[in-house]
């Protein structure tokens, strides 16, 4: 029975299998590294959420489905309350380049995503909070009419960031009356609806911290998000490289468990044989990298890259400060020491192939890191930094988005980005899967962006 994926499948999912569904472990096959867990990482004890391992759902088993909606719904909605709460309204505001939004921005955004594809189209009877807030919050969704440019979010003053918690409520208020006087056949068709509003407005959780950092990073007096917060601890131990074998593995999604229309069709693919990175590339690698003149070697860049490089003046990861010869680099703690141990973030596709080509290896495609990852061989899969890979992003075989606005959801991105693996820091607990496709463009650095290598010698 597909019971979760509303994406790209049958939206009408049975109760039964919906709640009580478990998550299989997908099979492995053909590697020589056989243990299908994933290495827990500790994290640094801040308002950044904690890290746990890949979850298969928001929702508990217990309670009616009604009881459980509301439970999911109201703990995501105030995970997004409790990121934004440190930060003032004039924190609120800034937009410190076109790629990011204000924070207020993403609490209303992701406001509207239920005001309209779950209150407007299914609860008969809902009055929108303001009848312009539409044309504001509507991020890219052609489908759902005209929208606020997206490089002048940062110029709305208005309405302010109190306003925005008062729409929160508004909306708030009325999905969970909806939830709790909707009768459970309506509620297990909408389910999967709900699903993924809430897994979208964790996506926007990550961009809230990410957002802000850049724009703190803008700030000469560094302020710290949560001066409590210290980069997670990493994981390393075992061989330097995971092996694996030449053979035909089954890739993408191919249980029940929630995933994005993009993680699908599951298919098979030829990996191997290839070496993979156990651990992530460090901020002491890079330090050799940088020493050794790499942002200024153009024989180690993409043609493209180098441009970036020189355009930009880059000289070193993003968020990254020179004082008194010593390199610091923002934080969401403030500006710290660089600690040689803690895996480089912050770098871009174009830097990540650049030190990869230095030495002397590559970039793993993303069907190597998933089985990789699936056999439970990469330290800091996920927690962390997310991983380039050298693979563009682009649809699977077969994949279709579904028609209407939602199917803008995914399908339309797939076109010159690429592909990241894993999860980073900023990723809120649950939303963490083994076949989840982040995907940038190759000169974005401000999200938590790392690497590790793959060999084919
Ligand atoms: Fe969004």
């Amino acid at each position: 029975m597909r019971a979760i994926s509303w994406f790209g499948e049958a939206f009408i999912p049975e109760r039964s299998t919906y709640l009580g569904r478990t998550v299989r472990q997908e099979p492995v096959r053909n590697i020589n590294v056989l243990s299908p867990t994933e290495t827990p990482v500790t994290k640094s004890a801040s308002a950044a959420a904690a890290f746990a391992p890949p979850h298969p759902s928001l929702f508990s088993d217990s309670g009616t489905l009604a009881q459980n909606l509301v439970e999911a719904y109201l703990a995501v909605r105030n995970e997004t309350e409790r990121r934004t709460a440190p930060l003032t309204p004039e924190d609120q505001l800034i937009q410190s380049m076109p790629d990011a939004s204000p924070a207020k921005w993403h609490r209303a955004h992701t406001t509207w995503f239920f005001e309209q594809f779950l209150l407007g189209e299914h609860c008969r009877g809902y009055q929108p909070f303001h009848p312009d807030y539409a044309y504001l919050f509507n991020s890219y969704y052609v489908s759902a009419g005209p929208r606020h440019a997206r490089h002048q979010r940062g110029h709305l003053t208005r309405p302010s960031a109190e306003e925005v918690t008062a729409y929160r409520r508004h909306v708030d208020a009325a999905v969970v009356k909806f939830f709790q006087t909707s009768d459970a056949d309506a509620l297990a068709k909408l389910a999967p609806l709900v699903e993924v509003g809430l897994n979208h407005e964790q996506q926007h959780q990550e961009l809230i911290l990410t957002d802000i950092l850049h724009a703190f990073a803008q700030n000469p007096i560094p302020p710290a998000y949560d001066p409590a917060w210290r980069f997670p601890a990493s994981t390393r131990g075992g061989d330097q490289w995971v092996s694996l074998n030449e053979g035909i593995h089954t890739v993408g999604h191919t249980d029940d468990s929630f995933h994005f229309d993009n993680e699908k069709p599951a298919h098979r693919a030829l990996v191997g044989p290839v070496r993979l990175g156990r651990d992530l590339v460090t901020n002491a690698e890079w330090l050799g990298f940088m020493a050794d003149g790499g942002y200024r070697t153009a024989t180690l860049w993409l043609m493209d890259g180098f441009a970036t490089v020189t355009n930009e003046e880059w000289q070193a990861p993003g968020h990254w400060r020179q004082i008194d010869s010593e390199w610091k680099v923002m934080t969401l703690g403030g500006l710290q020491p660089v600690d040689p141990n803690a895996p480089v973030s912050h770098v871009s596709y174009y830097e990540a192939d650049a030190f990869a080509r230095w030495s002397g290896k590559h970039l793993p495609t993303e069907m190597e890191w998933e089985v990789a990852a699936r056999a439970g061989q990469l330290n800091d899969a996920f927690g962390i930094v997310w991983q380039w890979t050298r693979s563009a992003y682009a649809p699977y075989p077969g994949y279709r988005a579904i028609e209407g606005a939602l199917g803008e959801y995914n399908g339309k991105f797939m076109v010159n980005q690429l592909v990241l693996r894993g999860s980073s820091l900023a990723t809120p607990q649950g939303h963490s899967r083994i076949t989840y496709r982040n995907f940038f463009y190759p000169h974005h650095r401000w999200q938590f962006t790392g690497l590790r290598l793959a060999d084919y010698a």
